[in-house]
């Protein structure tokens, strides 16, 4: 595949210096068309062709199972959100006073504050901070805080503020070996990293689909591991979470046996063609090929930083750790001020944890990681001229 057949995939404006893709990425032009199809095929013909929609949301399914090397499509659900699915777990699983749920301090809101509110429940959360300064990988911090009333560890693939990969084997073994639940928010890393949900052996994992997977706002999907299908209770219920769905005239019904019991009404069909092309996108160029552009991407900007004068990258580089975010701060510039002047000129970025955030993702261009270095440079000067 040649670096000119990838920049066609997009059809973001020359004077955007996108590098947000951990927030919201932009859409691929295949996935816009897609949608656009969609809106023309529903506004001529209505749902004349649903049964053609249900086939393409289970091949929706089938193309999550081989993105995520799931055992079985019959593992997946899609739901609204990660939050959603996190929910799904923390409220579907019955726990008892004196159980914990470890998980890191620094992690995005949507997996503290689930966990948080079983509270009420009697069950206590560890907060690790993964930072704290010792010896210790941030993994073995986690694992020292699991013990006998660990019920689950909940982790980010990566983390959202600095882009920390963490070593989810490590993690995921340690859990199989400990009868630890091991749930991951991968929604840092799917469509950007390869990810394995078997060689992790993990238990629970959630994504959403607006991110790394370059899809609209509002699909995601949900690996629950076989084994536990049963034990997690559904929390929403509705005619499309049952074993026969389109039986609507049956007063008795049962959970569906796939994960579908987590489905609980009509499919966001709309965000399915969305997320289906753009998945499509992504196997076709293939997740290691991707990968392996990001990460590329991710040490030009690092190299780039460093050219910058009293700029300090916050992120982790080394080679196990980078991912596709990269984080800096100024020595005297406030990272609030370089952020508001950055996306003024058109450098779509983030702010997290007291950094500025740059995101890129398999398609950006040196061409724009070079153009947003040069307004960096522009604004620090100015700034500090003022
Ligand atoms: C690690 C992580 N989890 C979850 C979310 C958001 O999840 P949701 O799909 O529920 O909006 C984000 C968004 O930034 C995130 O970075």
């Amino acid at each position: 595949m040649q670096a000119t057949d990838i920049s066609l995939d997009f059809s973001i404006k020359s004077h955007i210096f996108y590098l947000n893709h951990a927030a919201v990425s932009p859409w691929p032009t295949v996935t816009a068309h897609e949608v656009q199809k969609f809106a023309n095929e529903n506004a001529q013909l209505g749902a004349t062709h649903y049964i053609q929609w249900l086939k393409i949301e289970q091949e929706l399914r089938e193309n999550i199972t081989q993105l995520i090397n799931a055992p079985s499509c019959d593992d997946i659900a899609l739901v609204k959100n990660t939050s959603e699915a996190l929910s799904f777990v923390a409220y579907g699983l019955s726990w008892e006073a004196g159980d914990n749920v470890v998980i890191a301090q620094q992690e995005f809101p949507s997996n503290r504050i689930v966990w948080q509110s079983l509270k009420a429940q009697g069950v206590e959360i560890k907060l690790i901070d993964l930072y704290e300064s010792s010896q210790k990988s941030p993994e073995d911090k986690l694992i020292a805080a699991i013990d006998s009333k660990t019920r689950l560890l909940s982790v980010s693939s990566v983390q959202y503020a600095d882009g920390l990969k963490m070593d989810l084997k490590t993690l995921g073994d340690y859990c199989h070996n400990a009868s630890v639940l091991f749930c991951v928010d991968a929604i840092q890393s799917i469509g950007a990293i390869n990810f394995d949900v078997q060689s992790i052996q993990a238990d629970f994992v959630m994504a959403d689909g607006h991110k790394w997977l370059m899809s609209p706002e509002g699909l995601g999907f949900f690996y629950c591991h076989k084994r536990l299908r049963s034990q997690i209770k559904p929390s929403q219920y509705g005619w499309h979470m049952v074993e026969n769905q389109f039986d609507f005239d049956s007063s008795t019904w049962s959970e569906a046996k796939t994960a579908r019991k987590f489905e609980c009404g009509s499919p966001n069909m709309l965000g399915i063609h969305a997320l289906n092309t753009s998945i499509k996108l992504i196997l076709s160029r293939k997740i290691e090929f991707i990968e392996h552009l990001l990460v590329k991407n991710s040490r030009y900007i690092v190299k780039k930083l460093k050219t910058v004068p009293q700029i300090t990258v916050q992120s982790d580089t080394t080679d196990t750790r980078i991912s596709g975010i990269v984080a800096f701060r100024h020595h005297s510039i406030s990272s609030e001020t370089l952020y508001n002047e950055l996306m003024a000129q058109n450098v779509i970025c983030a702010m997290r944890h007291g950094n500025v955030r740059f995101s890129p993702h398999y398609y950006t261009s040196t061409e724009v990681i070079d153009g947003a270095i040069e307004i960096l440079n522009k604004v620090i000067k100015t700034t500090i001229q003022l």
